[in-house]
This record gives structure tokens, sequence and C-alpha cells, in this order.
């Protein structure tokens, strides 16, 4: 695929309520994004997802931007994103419609990829919620999709839908894992993620046996963050920390979904947690490797991510609703044997060393903690880290 376009996971504020989405809701979330730091922490596109068109082509076979919900058009708002140092994404369906009834893209690929493109727009997202079916034609369709791309005039990211559709584990799903990354930089493994613990475990138990297929330009997508969603969320600030730890772990792409307007994510901490730059810098990180499961101890797996300079991340996650704890060898961890370490709680920013071991203390139910691992080598006499570029 393109690797340059999306070298590291993409990191995206979109809308909840993205049906009814407009310009005027696109533009505050860009001017949120911007007011209330999360561009500077790394939030980088602006997602418009299903709805964004008209139900009917037109004469000439192309798609419309609905003139009411967008009435400056798209390449004006995507103007107005760049103006501000973001990205837009926007949204297609490979099959004959979108899951909301919208017209698909099959048959129309030349014309809608060079549409987006003189949009402006820098990734797309490609649902198949309609005329899914036999693996060869589903091929043909992101095949469609990914050639129109390179032909478009513009270097677009791509995201695929497909495996979700296939359901994990089954023979179409493993077909499709075998060319989505050359046809795509994200793709979606799991159905959508609700705002509830349960939903997004499961994306994570998909998600943690396909680390073979990652790599720079080519990421599992497990769906949505829960934090942001809605003031009615049955979901904790505990469990917000440790999904974003989890994706991190396994540079899974972050979308979140709130309207930035509502005071919510403003007052009760999640836009400073959606700003942990350690937690990012995780996600973000050039090598671009997911993480693996090196270690399962009763609920808790242990996540072990190589990073550029040499350090690793380390996440104790707890699937259990009991407090719990793990630890595991710094030779289970990754690292070669013997040797001490620095060891950053990213969430806490408490810092500590280690020899051998390295252990979690106790971690809530639904909790992880999680830290960024330093070789002892790759620390100068001052304490500071060396870069990748001193340490390699
Ligand atoms: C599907 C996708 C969602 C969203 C909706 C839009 O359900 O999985 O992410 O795009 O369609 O209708």
């Amino acid at each position: 695929p393109l690797t340059g376009v999306l070298p590291t996971p993409p990191l995206t504020v979109g809308y909840l309520d993205y049906c009814n989405q407009t310009q005027a809701d696109t533009m505050s979330q860009v001017d949120q994004a911007v007011a209330l730091g999360l561009k500077d922490a790394g939030w980088k596109y602006i997602g418009i997802d299903d709805c964004w068109t008209t139900k009917t082509r037109d004469a000439g076979g192309n798609l419309v931007t609905d003139p009411v919900k967008y009435p400056r058009g798209m390449k004006w708002l995507a103007d107005y994103v760049h103006s501000k140092g973001m990205k837009l994404a926007s949204y297609l369906d490979a099959g004959t419609s979108t899951c909301q009834g919208y017209p698909g893209s099959r048959g129309h690929w030349q014309q809608d990829m060079k549409l987006l493109a003189s949009y402006g727009i820098d990734y797309v997202k490609i649902d198949y919620c309609a005329g899914y079916s036999d693996p060869a034609q589903v091929r043909g369709d992101y095949q469609g999709a990914y050639t129109a791309m390179l032909n478009s005039g513009r270097r677009m990211a791509i995201s695929i839908s497909a495996p979700a559709y296939a359901g994990a584990g089954s023979s179409a799903f493993n077909a499709e894992m075998s060319w989505v990354g050359d046809l795509g930089n994200t793709w979606r493994v799991g159905g959508d993620v609700a705002a509830d613990f349960s939903s997004w475990l499961q994306e994570y138990d998909i998600t943690r046996n396909l680390a073979g297929y990652a790599a720079p330009g080519r990421f599992n997508d497990p769906d949505r963050l829960i934090i942001t969603e809605g003031k009615s969320a049955k979901t904790t600030p505990v469990e917000w920390r440790s999904q974003m730890s989890v994706w991190a772990a396994t540079a899974a792409p972050m979308y979140v979904g709130g309207d930035l307007r509502d005071s919510l994510p403003q007052t009760d901490g999640e836009v400073a947690t959606l700003k942990n730059t350690d937690v990012l810098a995780v996600d973000e990180d050039p090598l671009a490797s997911q993480g693996r499961v090196v270690s399962t101890q009763g609920d808790v797996d242990v996540i072990s991510k190589p990073l550029a300079n040499g350090d690793r991340a380390l996440v104790f996650f707890n699937k259990g609703t009991g407090s719990a704890s793990a630890s595991v060898s710094s030779t289970t961890a990754g690292f070669p044997a013997g040797g001490t370490y620095a060891v950053k709680d990213l969430w806490s920013k408490n810092t500590s060393t280690s020899g051998g071991t390295f252990s979690s203390g106790a971690i809530p139910g639904h909790g992880a903690v999680m830290w960024r691992v330093t070789p002892r080598q790759n620390i100068r006499a001052g304490g500071t880290e060396l870069t990748g570029a001193e340490s390699g």
C-alpha cells in the first residue's frame, strides 16, 4: 500500500452523531480540537462518516455532497480543515449502498476517487454495508478502489471494512487478511464498538492475534474509543485509560466520536486523558510495531510493544472485574537477559528503577497499568533518554 500517507496509526476526531453531521459540526470539531490542545497532542484527522451525500447520484453518475448539510461544499470544508493544520477523512462504501442507504461506489470508483481527490480528502474509509458477497467480488471491489485512488491524482490513505463483515475466524476473514495490507492502510477487524467494556474487549481479543499483519502504513483497526461517548456513558475513567493503553500497545488507530462542544469532555478529565502524549507516543512510535501478548496470568494480559529507540511499552491489562496483578521477567518482556531498567508509568507519571522482573502492582478491575521501559544503556548519565539515533 502507500506506506508514506499513514506511517503511524491515525488519530481521528469524529462526531458521534455522524449521520446528522453538518459543516458547522465539522468546523466546530476542528476548532475545538485546536482550542483544547488535541491537535498539538497529535490528533491529526477530522472524520466525516456515512450520510454526507444526497441519496442519489446526479445524471452523470457522480456523488453529490448534501447541499443542506454542507452548504459551502466539501472542497471548502477540506480547505478549512487544512488551514487549521489538520487533515480530513471521508467515507465511501465498496458495495451497492452505505449502511444508511446512501449510494455505494461499486462501478463508480474512478469518478468517486477523483471527486474526493478534487475535494482534498486525505483518508477514505471504505465500508461494505450492502452487496457483500464472495471473496473474489470483495477483493475486486477494494482493488478497484485502490487503483482508482492511485489514478486520482491524490495520495489518500484507505481504510477497509471487509474483515469486520466476514467475521473474525471465518475463512473469508482469513482470506481478506491476506490482501488488506496491499490495498489499504487500516482495516476494521470487528463490528462497531458500543459504549461498554465487553464490546471493546471483543475487539481487543480479535486484534491481539493479528500482530503479524501490522507494519508501517498497515494497521489493524479495532474501532473507536469509548471515551467522550455521551453523558450517559456506562463507562468509567479507569476503562477509558485502559482502552487507550491497549489501543496504543497494539498500534491501533484511535477515533473519538464525542461532541467536543459538550462540557463533559472538558470537565471530567476526558480531554486531559486524550492529551496524554506519553501514551500517544507509544501508539505513534515510528517502528509501528504491534505489541504482542507475552504472558497471561489469570485475568491479566501483559502486552509488550517494541519502540524505535530500543525501549518497550508494557501494558498489564486486567480483563476481570476484581483487582489483580501480574509480573514478567525482562526476558519474557522481550529484553536481553540481565540489565536494569528505568520504568515510567505513563498514567501516574511515577518513575522507578527495575531489575530483571517487572511487577504491575494492584490493577483495578477493567484497568491497565502502562509503562515505558528503558534499558539502562539507553539512559545518559544525566538520566535523560537517548534518542533513537543515539541509541541505535
Ligand atoms: C457501519 C460501520 C460504522 C459506521 C456506520 C455508518 O456500521 O461499521 O463504523 O460507518 O456503518 O452507517
